[in-house]
């Protein structure tokens, strides 16, 4: 593993969004692996300046999201969906409607979804390039504590931390959804490179027990060290009083 260390959630964000630019400039009909939640929102708003002032393009670009809540459609403006299309989708010239996938959380069969969607990204030939954020008690995805190594999309009852930790976007503790589709960890090892964003001290925990930590499906984010191509964006606060042993 790949540790980059930055200042602040800013520098992340613009390291982070230098390197998919990147990996899109020499490689314009990559397949990225999209994360949702607060750590990426700063990298996307880089993406879609930098799409703007330089025309970095993304006509031939596929995405794949990580996950998606159970029970709501693309118009709820909490769904992974809405997310993708305000903070990027919607300001870069990707085709949404044939080049982005994300699980269905609005369908009548989800197991039938799960297994469309893993097909779904085989068929593309897989992720080139997945982002990830790390949850505060070492989730990938929506892969809680405990989710197998093997593991491939599935449906998953999201950990009482998890729920919590969603809470804040939504108005009402009844509204937050507590299930999900996400990718497996098998889903999201197959990808080809993988880059993992930390940002702040409430991260400092999991990135100690990732970098530190034995690897174990009680800390999901662990199976990255078997990974052969992880870069890690960090900043101070998430690094602090760290000894590294990778
Ligand atoms: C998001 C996802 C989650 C988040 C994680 C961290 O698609 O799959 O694993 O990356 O919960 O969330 P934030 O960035 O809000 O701290």
């Amino acid at each position: 593993m790949k540790i980059i260390e930055v200042k602040d959630y800013m520098e992340m964000s613009q390291k982070a969004a230098e390197y998919i630019i990147e990996k899109v400039c020499n490689q314009p009909n990559i397949k990225l692996g999209m994360a949702t939640g607060g750590t990426p929102v700063g990298m996307y708003k880089k993406l879609v300046e930098d799409h703007q002032k330089n025309g970095t393009s993304y006509k031939k670009v596929m995405t794949f999201n990580l996950d998606e809540y159970i029970g709501l459609n693309g118009d709820n403006k909490n769904s992974y969906r809405y997310y993708m299309n305000e903070n990027l989708f919607n300001h870069i010239d990707i085709d949404k409607k044939r080049n982005t996938f994300i699980p269905r959380g609005d369908i009548k069969d989800y197991n039938e979804e799960c297994l469309r969607y893993e097909d779904l990204i085989d068929k593309h030939g897989g992720v080139d390039v997945q982002i990830l954020g790390i949850g505060n008690n070492g989730h990938i995805g929506f892969n809680e504590p405990g989710t197998s190594f093997q593991s491939v999309t599935h449906v998953v009852n999201l950990a009482s931390s998890t729920i919590q930790a969603n809470a804040r976007f939504f108005e009402r503790m009844e509204e937050v959804p507590t299930q999900a589709i996400t990718m497996g960890i098998s889903t999201i090892m197959r990808s080809k490179e993988i880059l993992l964003l930390v940002s702040g001290e409430s991260k400092n925990q999991a990135l100690h027990s990732l970098l530190n930590g034995e690897i174990t499906e009680s800390f999901p984010a662990s199976i990255l060290k078997n990974h052969p191509c992880v870069t890690i964006i960090a900043d101070k606060a998430a690094i602090a009083g760290l000894k590294i042993h990778i």
